[in-house]
């Protein structure tokens, strides 16, 4: 496909004008060299062990406040977290889960920090990366949503171990295990020296000062995220302080012209996200962009809501294919039985279907058919987890032909990348992060430099 991208954004008129022979150079410039991704031989490859450490609630307003030790200028300046904090992660995130500094909600058993392992090669058409880090979960977190019938109606079934669901009705506490890449450059203000940090506010879920649900819901742009799925959103998502025209108020959304031309200018965010209930199923990773709003790119990704979700399921499980169509709450203990429902492979359709009580159904479908356009660009994501540790495995283009979500890697550029594992069903804001790390596509002084391969 990609040696085509160039050819067809040639105008029509254009092309006549130009004639065959221009057409055909562009043909031949386009890149055409990838390497097997499968084939790779990572242990040749260098690596980087990068500090994932618990951040509790140290959102942007709290690292502007004076409860950050006399530095609340300093930050708001713009000077880089590890100008102060090199090699400190260890101490930090211990500070925040031990002496629950920065966290009134500790999360019990919580690991304060996680060494992630990061490989990284590229070619002319892909960059490829390999992580490894070690879940603190008991087993693998890779079930997702469930809705279980309740006799009359759908109910949500299972959610992270600090949700009242969990914590006060005895739901069992279910959270995918997830790894996430946040890739941005210079273009974001800020963003280099203070990454993640520049995303995360008191508005968001579990955080200081979390906005009303209600509200959010009927917000015409926060609430209306999942508004194609007939659901809203009640919960404050990432979001740059750029799109605001008051930069922390939640609310606040620049108008959608604004929105338009800070994109054109590359000031937002790229995040991938790996998830081993959600995408590793479909061997692939989910693709964000981050502004506005945490949001999954033009087009249409592999994971889709089942049916109407709490309003009823368009697919139950292929009896034929794995031995049962419904999940009994005792089966989601059962490592053997099947939990994803993957269109064309375990998956039959649920018309005509009588739901009894206790019935589970996973709340998504995996449909890699219908995927397509800048949500379906990480097409390779495969993850396992072997003894408690997860190896993860990508690709993604370096240029996706998509510029107004996905950030277009250059050769010889240095990027700000900024890494996060959730695991042990611990939810949301309960994960481990990074500092910003640079990372450079071949040549130029970074953090992890990408391995070319020929
Ligand atoms: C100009 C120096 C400076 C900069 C820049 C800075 N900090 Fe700090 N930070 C401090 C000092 C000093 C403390 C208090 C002592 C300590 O715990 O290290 C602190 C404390 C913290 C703590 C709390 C630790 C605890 O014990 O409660 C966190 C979390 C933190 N900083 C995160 C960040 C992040 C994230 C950034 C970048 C967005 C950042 N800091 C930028 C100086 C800085």
């Amino acid at each position: 496909m990609t040696g085509f991208r160039h050819q067809s954004c040639v105008p029509p008129r254009v092309k006549a004008v130009l004639g065959s022979a221009l057409v055909g150079l562009l043909l031949e410039v386009a890149p055409t060299k990838a390497a097997d991704v499968e084939k790779i031989d990572w242990s040749e490859l260098p690596s980087t062990t990068l500090p994932l450490f618990y951040p509790g609630q140290s959102s942007y307003q709290w690292l502007r406040s004076e409860e950050h030790k006399r530095v609340a200028k300093a930050v708001e300046d713009g000077d880089p977290c590890l100008e102060c904090h090199r090699e400190e992660e260890a101490d930090l995130g211990e500070a925040l889960v031990v002496e629950h500094s920065i966290e009134p909600n500790p999360v019990d058993g919580k690991v304060s920090l996680v060494p992630l392992e990061v490989q990284a090669a590229n070619d002319e058409v892909y960059l490829y990366m390999r992580f490894s880090w070690k879940s603190s979960g008991e087993g693998p977190g890779d079930m997702g949503n469930f809705m279980r019938y309740d006799g009359s109606e759908w109910q949500w079934y299972g959610n992270h171990r600090q949700h009242e669901a969990v914590v006060d009705d005895g739901q069992p506490a279910i959270y995918p295990d997830r790894l996430g890449i946040m890739i941005g450059d210079e273009n974001v203000d800020m963003y280099p020296g203070q990454g993640c940090w520049m995303t995360c506010h008191d508005s968001m879920v579990g955080m200081e000062d979390q906005a009303i649900e209600d509200e959010v819901a009927q917000h015409p742009v926060v609430g209306a995220l999942y508004k194609q799925f007939g659901l809203s959103n009640d919960l404050v998502r990432k979001f740059l302080p750029e799109s605001r025209t008051d930069e922390t108020a939640w609310d606040a959304v620049a108008s959608a012209e604004e929105l338009k031309s800070l994109r054109e200018e590359g000031k937002f965010l790229d995040l991938i996200i790996w998830d081993a209930a959600l995408t590793n199923p479909a061997g692939v990773a989910a693709d964000y962009s981050v502004l506005e709003v945490k949001s999954v790119d033009e087009g249409r990704s592999q994971l889709w809501p089942n049916g109407k979700m709490r309003q009823g399921p368009a697919y139950v499980f292929d009896k034929a294919a794995v031995g049962f169509s419904v999940l009994a709450e005792s089966d989601l203990e059962d490592p053997a039985k099947a939990k994803h429902l993957i269109v064309g492979k375990t998956t039959a359709s649920a018309d005509g279907v009588e739901f009894k009580e206790g019935d589970i159904l996973p709340a998504h479908i995996l449909d890699s058919a219908k995927a397509k356009g800048s949500a379906a660009d990480v097409d390779y994501a495969k993850g396992s987890l072997d003894n408690g540790t997860y190896t993860v495995v990508m690709r993604r283009k370096l240029d996706t032909g998509n510029p107004l979500d996905d950030k277009i890697l250059e050769p010889d550029t240095v990027y700000t990348f900024g890494f996060s594992v959730h695991d042990d069903a611990a939810g949301k804001r309960a994960h481990v992060v990074s500092f910003p790390v640079t990372l450079s596509i071949g040549e130029g002084e970074a953090d992890i430099q990408t391995v070319t391969l020929d």
